[in-house]
């Protein structure tokens, strides 16, 4: 049996706690490409949970994942050290993001949805794309992955809702100053709190900018059997975890999305634990 070693652990915040976990899964790391997710179980106790992959490296068999504490399970994972190992790791699952040269492109990260925006950001740069990366968050001790996605960006906005750093206000205040300076855009990722997709997909339909979102936050179990990430897109009915996470941000009913988000918080509430980050 094959054993997923934590290699490199980093907290990239405290409150709320993120964690960066480098794990090796050498099977995973073989086939996974941008856009896709991984179910993990941290031992016999635990249960599954469907994680976006941040980053990979084929060579060293490797998957990256950050871990935001929402919860009980989360906690537990980002209480991980250093040398300890997952039970489970499994995927790569979902369908890949479609990477071409399309121009110029706005990867859009909002608090942790930074982490699964940089995988598919950096592979639109190396197929050519001119890259303008806006991310942002509540203020700027919990902004997280700035160096990583600076690295990769032709040019970065940062937007933060108290001011701290960058613009003042959410990350479709910094998209709206990227169109004010009359760049053109020809595609947008989105990718964080389901509300934030929603504010960057009204912004940009009057628009008729292509706007791709990526629906993981409403995914359970990832194995296409709850039902909870059924998602109404356009007049079909999807699953996030088969069908997505990725979908057309113009098409995809987010109120629906946002009721199905709340199904299980009395649940999530009773089992937080606090743990130290
Ligand atoms: Fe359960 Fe998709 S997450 S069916």
């Amino acid at each position: 049996m094959y054993v997923y070693r934590v290699v490199k652990r980093r907290q990239l915040a405290s409150a709320p706690c993120i964690v960066l976990l480098e794990v090796e899964a050498p099977a995973v790391a073989a086939k996974v490409e941008p856009g896709q997710f991984v179910i993990v179980r941290m031992d016999e106790q635990s249960e599954r949970i469907p994680l976006t992959v941040m980053d990979f490296d084929r060579e060293k068999g490797t998957i990256t994942i950050v871990i935001q504490d929402v919860g009980y399970s989360s906690a537990m994972i980002n209480s991980m050290e250093e040398g300890s190992h997952f039970l489970d790791f499994v995927g790569p699952l979902g369908v890949p993001s479609e990477i071409e040269n399309l121009g110029t492109v706005v990867c859009i990260g909002g608090g942790l949805g930074v982490a699964p925006v940089y995988p598919i950001a950096r592979a639109l740069k190396e197929a050519g794309n001119k890259l303008i990366s806006v991310i942002g968050a509540r203020s700027a001790d919990i902004l997280i992955l700035e160096e990583e996605m600076a690295a990769i960006s032709d040019e970065l906005v940062i937007a933060t809702d108290d001011g701290s750093k960058g613009v003042k206000g959410f990350v479709t205040n910094g998209l709206e100053q990227i169109i004010a300076q009359g760049t053109k855009i020809d595609a947008i990722w989105a990718i964080g709190p389901v509300v934030m997709m929603r504010s960057v997909a009204n912004f940009t339909r009057p628009l008729g900018i292509k706007t791709i979102v990526s629906m993981n936050p409403i995914m359970v179990d990832g194995t296409g059997m709850c039902g909870a990430c059924r998602l109404s897109v356009g007049d079909e009915t999807k699953f996030a975890c088969v069908d997505g996470p990725e979908f057309d941000g113009h098409l995809v009913d987010f109120d629906l999305a946002m009721k199905r988000l709340s199904f299980y918080k009395d649940e999530e509430e009773r089992a937080k634990i606090s743990k130290d980050c």
